[in-house]
Parts: structure tokens; C-alpha cells; sequence
């Protein structure tokens, strides 16, 4: 197999987890967890989202976590911003990279942040441009590219649409998000075949939920194109609020254990990962889906 050497892992579970779990996790709590997952060598971490806290109530401490947390000079702490509002949060928690986020489809992007697809372009064009002015690196989100739970299947044209925009905004990297966990490898090849036809791989990266089992297929689907930056979520915490049925991401733990066994080098110390795992677990109150955690708790 023709696979890259080296692979950048960004974790997502203290937001795109966090957000999802019915238990409000103290904030001490998640400024201690993250503070572990900051010595476990990820060299990015998305710690919180600046959203409107009647929204997503779980993370309404974005501004206290960030400026509480040790800051570990190896690591870019990165936050999710959908406006100017949150911009201005972000900014005041001093947060390294804002990532800007939205849909490819107009029903998921409505419902998740109250607005059309057209209405949302001007609002991130003028977080991107004052995030920049502010000296903070940018990183897009679009969701629902492989299925919407709304409209089912989304067409490429649009996927292609939207990603052409968001990087036109100027932004350092765009992940593309199968959010329902929907995709299957054979449709990820074929898309980042598309995609690669329009845009530089290394300025993409990926990120699947694990809704049916498949994140880790994808995943390799994506490897063998080349493709090497992934988005996950420790112990595979998570889901998303707005996309009914959607469970957590591919879990950290799982894919640094794939990528172990497969050789695929990277900076990520995996018990230092089951360590931090067990401290959320035990905050949560519910077993962690990984299968890395399942082994770890029946030892
Ligand atoms: P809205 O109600 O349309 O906002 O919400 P608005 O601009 O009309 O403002 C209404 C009020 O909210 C105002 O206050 C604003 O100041 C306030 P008032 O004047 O009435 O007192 N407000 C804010 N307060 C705090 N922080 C803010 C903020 N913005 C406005 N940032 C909004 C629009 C986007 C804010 C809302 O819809 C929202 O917060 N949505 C977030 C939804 C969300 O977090 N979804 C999950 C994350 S996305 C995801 O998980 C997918 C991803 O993982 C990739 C994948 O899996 O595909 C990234
Ligand atoms: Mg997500």
C-alpha cells in the first residue's frame, strides 16, 4: 500500500465530544483533561466552541476553560467560532486557531446555525478576515459532504460549491465532515478523487463520525489517496446536537492503534491517551465506545 509516513491528528473530544453528552462535565474537570491531553503529544487540540451557550449549554465555559488550561507551547488550541460574537470570545480567551464551520446542505446548515447557506458566506468571510488581522491561523469546517439527515444524499456540485468558497475565504485548512457517519470507503475515494481535482490535498482534512462503524475504513480509504491530516475524538466521546442519531468520531485511540500497527509514524503517545480517557470516562459517567477503552476496562 502507498500510504503517507507521517500523520497529524487533530482531537476534537473536548468540543465535538463535550458537546454531545447529556452529563454537563464540571469545568475544572475539562481543563484537567485537557491539560493531560496536552502532555499526550497531539500536537492540536480543539478545546471548546464559542456558539451561543443557549445552543450548546455544554460548553457555555469556552472563555474560562481557555484561559485556564496550561498552555503546552507544542500544541494549537483551536476553537469553533460561527460569527463576529463568537469571534470576540475567542479572541478575548486568546485562542490560537478559530475554526469556522457550516454545511453543504441548506437544511443542516439552517437548522444547526439559523441560517441559508448564502447568509452564512459574508458572516464567516468577516470572521476569517478579522481572525487573520488578529494574527490567528483559520480553519474551516463542512459538514454533511457524504449525507444530510435531511436531504439524504448531497450533491457533489454543492459539496464542491461550498469547499470552493470556504477556501477562497482564505483559510489555512478545510476539513470535510461525514457528520452522520454515513460515508462508506468507496464513496471517500471517490470524492477526495473529486475533490483532488479542484483542490491541494494538503490543505484538506477529514473527519468522521462513527454513527455505523466505518470511521476507521474511511479513514484508510482516505490514507492510500494520500491524505493525512484526521480529526478525532478521544475514546470516541461525542456526536452532534443538531444531526439526530449521530454518535461520536472516529476515536483517537482506535486510529493511533491503526496507525501502530500499520507503521505509520506520528508524535502520539497512546497510554498517555487510555490515561486521559479514563479521566473523561470517569466524568461522563458511561463507558467509552473505543475499542482501545473496551480492552483497557476488561483487563
Ligand atoms: P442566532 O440566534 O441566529 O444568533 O444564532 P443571532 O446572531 O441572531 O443573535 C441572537 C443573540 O445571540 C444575540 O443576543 C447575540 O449577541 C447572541 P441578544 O442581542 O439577543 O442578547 N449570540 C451569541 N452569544 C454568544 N456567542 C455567540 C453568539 N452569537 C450570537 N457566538 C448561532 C446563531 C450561530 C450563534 C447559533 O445558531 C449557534 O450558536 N449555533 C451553534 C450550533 C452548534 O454549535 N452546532 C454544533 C457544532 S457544528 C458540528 O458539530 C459539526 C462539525 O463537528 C463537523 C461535522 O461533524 O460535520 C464541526
Ligand atoms: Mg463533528
Amino acid at each position: 500500500m502507498d500510504l503517507p509516513e507521517n500523520i497529524t491528528i487533530k482531537e476534537v473530544g473536548p468540543r465535538d465530544g463535550l458537546q454531545n453528552e447529556k452529563t454537563e462535565v464540571p469545568t475544572q474537570d475539562k481543563i484537567d483533561w485537557i491539560n493531560q491531553l496536552s502532555e499526550s503529544g497531539l500536537s492540536y487540540i480543539e478545546i471548546t466552541s464559542f456558539v451561543h451557550p443557549k445552543w450548546i449549554p455544554q460548553l457555555k465555559d469556552a472563555v474560562e476553560v481557555a484561559k485556564s488550561i496550561n498552555r503546552n507551547e507544542e500544541v494549537t488550541y483551536a476553537a469553533l467560532v460561527p460569527n463576529m460574537k463568537g469571534l470576540e470570545r475567542a479572541l478575548e480567551a486568546d485562542i490560537d486557531e478559530v475554526s469556522i464551520f457550516m454545511s453543504a446542505s441548506e437544511s443542516h446548515n439552517q437548522n444547526n446555525i439559523n441560517k441559508s447557506i448564502d447568509q452564512t458566506y459574508p458572516i464567516l468571510k468577516e470572521v476569517v478576515n478579522e481572525a487573520r488581522r488578529a494574527g490567528k491561523t483559520v480553519r474551516g469546517y463542512v459538514s454533511t459532504v457524504f449525507g444530510c439527515p435531511y436531504e439524504g444524499k448531497v450533491d457533489e456540485k454543492q459539496v464542491i460549491k461550498v469547499c470552493h468558497n470556504l477556501l477562497e475565504m482564505g483559510i489555512d485548512e478545510l476539513s470535510i465532515g461525514d457528520t452522520i457517519g454515513v460515508a462508506n470507503p468507496i464513496q471517500v475515494d471517490y470524492l477526495l478523487r473529486k475533490l483532488e481535482r479542484y483542490f491541494p490535498k494538503d490543505q484538506l482534512a477529514l473527519h468522521f463520525h462513527d454513527t455505523r462503524g466505518m470511521a476507521l475504513a474511511n479513514t484508510l480509504a482516505a490514507l492510500q489517496l494520500g491524505y493525512h491530516t484526521f480529526d478525532s475524538s478521544l475514546g470516541g466521546l461525542g456526536g452532534c446536537p443538531y444531526a439526530k442519531g449521530a454518535s461520536g468520531n472516529v476515536a483517537t485511540d482506535d486510529l493511533v492503534h491503526m496507525l501502530n500497527e500499520m507503521g505509520i509514524h506520528h508524535q502520539i503517545d497512546l497510554d498517555k491517551l487510555i490515561e486521559a480517557a479514563s479521566l473523561i470516562q470517569s466524568k461522563v459517567n458511561k463507558p467509552l465506545p473505543s475499542k482501545q477503552m473496551e480492552i483497557f476496562r476488561n483487563q
